[in-house]
């Protein structure tokens, strides 16, 4: 967001390789690296050198979220006397004050970077240091012979602790890689140059952060993560246009283009839900068709009436996926088990507000947060939202408001929730919260839109999921309603700014295919 704030501040930029690194950038900045934002050139950092230089708005978003240098300084981007220029710049130690604060390296000219990482690398070799560096390249920046050059080098000096990541995005400035300078197969071109070779999807910050883990234990070769990413992912009409790849969006789309970015869906079925059979087969089934997270309903038997499944059993799923696991706890007592569901390594653990008082609450999210979880609070149909908690927003990523009465799937969504939803939701942003508002309960594809309209952003589905035989199908189907949500949440916000017609001749390809649903058939074929 604050990447798309700056370039269209500028009137220019590179937006669309500022999408496809950005979970690439965050997951480094804010999971994996040795770095200090107070000590930018603290000895013993981990070092990230961002080879393709192009994606300066991302990488200035990242260095600024993490503390280097104040957010609002994003919209002096490209300024005159401004330190944060089209490409990051590092002056020399009597200049200093000039440079991006964190900056490793001066980029711009493509195909450096790789070789400076071998530099930086090997001095630390020398010196006995256990800073590793991560270097992210460009699949047109591979076109340069200097990073095959590099390629050898590295694996020549045995470079374990250097990490290539390939942003490999498919497209550079005058059209698709494949056409220009094909780089395929390209996990062999690696292969061949004696690099260990990881391929994933590059927008998934949990793989990121796995095949970083997995780089990070290989010994005696260099690792390429090949991330394959989207151009522009994030605002579809700019997504895998090369016409995208400088160019400033107009100023007015500024607030529709960051309702976009803040309005991404996540679909985490409920594998309690549909025929009692293996969970594991349901996680796997889940995975293939799409969904991005796993939601795991906890009940004790006495919090609700119910029992369900427990640490154990979340444990023993952890190994099959890297998606998200949205424990869900339905327990009285959260704080006597919540180690167990630590050590299961859930990533995101809600506990009920109603089996919480404040103390317990506040170790509880200590607790999570120290492990790098993210705390959740669930809230019944007919609890209100108690006063002691809006202290806690900051600590908080997720709120489920409940919209069955827990304790089975397959009951009535009840549309009371509704106005509920929609006030929360307005009351904690105001309050500063800057999570994720999750809707559990009776979600199906017209319910779904219902509660997309009052504010959720997660949604929990388990039998519109697997109560279907299609359960590929039914994921696929939920998407396509919450996009055809957004997009009428974009069209709505675009005739209230008056730049409906505006809106959707920037958007017309994207549009097409929801016009029926949309009921803008008429107007869409109109636009030239
Ligand atoms: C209810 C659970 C829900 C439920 C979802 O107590 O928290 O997650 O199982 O299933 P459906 O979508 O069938 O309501
Ligand atoms: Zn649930």
């Amino acid at each position: 967001m604050l990447a798309i704030e700056g370039i269209a501040e500028a009137g220019s930029g590179h937006p669309g390789a500022s999408f496809s690194a950005a979970e690439i950038m965050a997951a480094l900045y804010f999971r994996k690296m040795r770095h200090d934002p107070s000590n930018p050139y603290w000895e013993d950092r981990d070092y990230f050198i961002n080879s393709k230089a192009h994606s300066a708005p991302g990488f200035y978003a990242t260095l600024a979220l993490a503390g280097y240098f104040p957010v609002e300084e994003i919209k002096t981007l490209r300024k005159l006397g401004s330190r944060l220029q089209g490409h990051p710049v590092r002056y020399s130690s009597q200049q200093k004050e000039h440079s991006v604060p964190g900056t490793e390296y001066s980029g711009g000219s493509e195909g450096i970077g790789l070789s400076v990482s071998i530099g930086i690398a090997l001095a630390n070799k020398l010196d006995g240091k256990k800073s590793r560096v991560y270097t992210l390249i460009g699949d047109g920046e591979s076109n340069e012979g200097q990073i095959w050059e590099a390629a050898m080098a590295a694996a020549k000096f045995r470079l374990e602790k250097l990490t290539a990541i390939l942003d490999r995005n498919r497209i550079q400035q005058d059209g698709f890689t494949e056409d220009i300078m094909p780089l395929d197969p390209v996990r062999d071109k690696w292969a061949a140059f004696n690099w260990n070779v990881i391929e994933i999807n590059g927008h998934k910050v949990e793989d990121i952060i796995d095949a970083i883990n997995k780089a990070n234990g290989v010994k005696d070769k260099p690792t390429i993560i090949i991330a394959n990413t989207i151009k522009g992912n994030g605002i579809k009409h700019m997504t895998n246009n090369p016409q995208w790849h400088g160019k400033a969006p107009p100023r007015k789309h500024v607030a529709l283009l960051l309702e976009e970015l803040e309005s991404e869906c996540l679909i985490a079925p409920s594998i309690i839900a549909g025929q009692p059979q293996n969970y594991e087969e349901k996680v796997r089934m889940a995975e293939r068709g799409g969904a991005d997270m796993i939601h795991l309903d906890v009940m004790d038997g006495k919090f609700v009436p119910n029992i369900s499944l427990f640490a154990d059993t979340i444990g023993k799923l952890r190994h099959i996926t890297n998606l998200p696991f949205d424990a869900h706890l339905m327990i009285e007592r959260p704080l006597d088990h919540i180690q167990d569901y630590i050590d299961a390594r859930c990533d995101i653990i809600t506990v009920h507000v109603e089996a919480c008082d404040e103390n317990s609450l506040s170790q509880i999210t200590d607790r999570l947060l120290l492990h790098g979880i993210s705390p959740g609070i669930a809230i019944n149909p007919t609890t209100d939202f108690p006063e002691w908690l809006y202290g806690y927003l900051n600590k908080i990523d997720v709120i489920i408001v409940m919209s069955v009465n827990p304790g089975f799937a397959g009951q009535k969504f009840l549309p009371a929730v509704l106005p509920k939803m929609m006030l929360l939701n307005k009351e904690l942003r105001k309050h500063g919260f800057k999570g994720y508002i999750e809707a559990d309960g009776g979600i199906d594809s017209t319910t779904l839109q219902q509660v997309y309209s009052a504010g959720a952003r997660i949604l929990v589905a388990g039998s519109a999921v697997y109560a279907t035989s299609d359960i590929h199908g039914a994921i696929i189907h939920l998407r396509h309603k919450a996009n055809v949500a957004l997009e009428k949440s974009l069209l709505d916000h675009a005739d209230s700014l008056g730049i409906k017609s505006d809106w959707m001749k920037a958007r017309k390809h994207i549009l097409i295919p929801f016009s029926n649903e949309l009921g803008i058939e008429e107007d869409i074929h109109a636009i030239k």
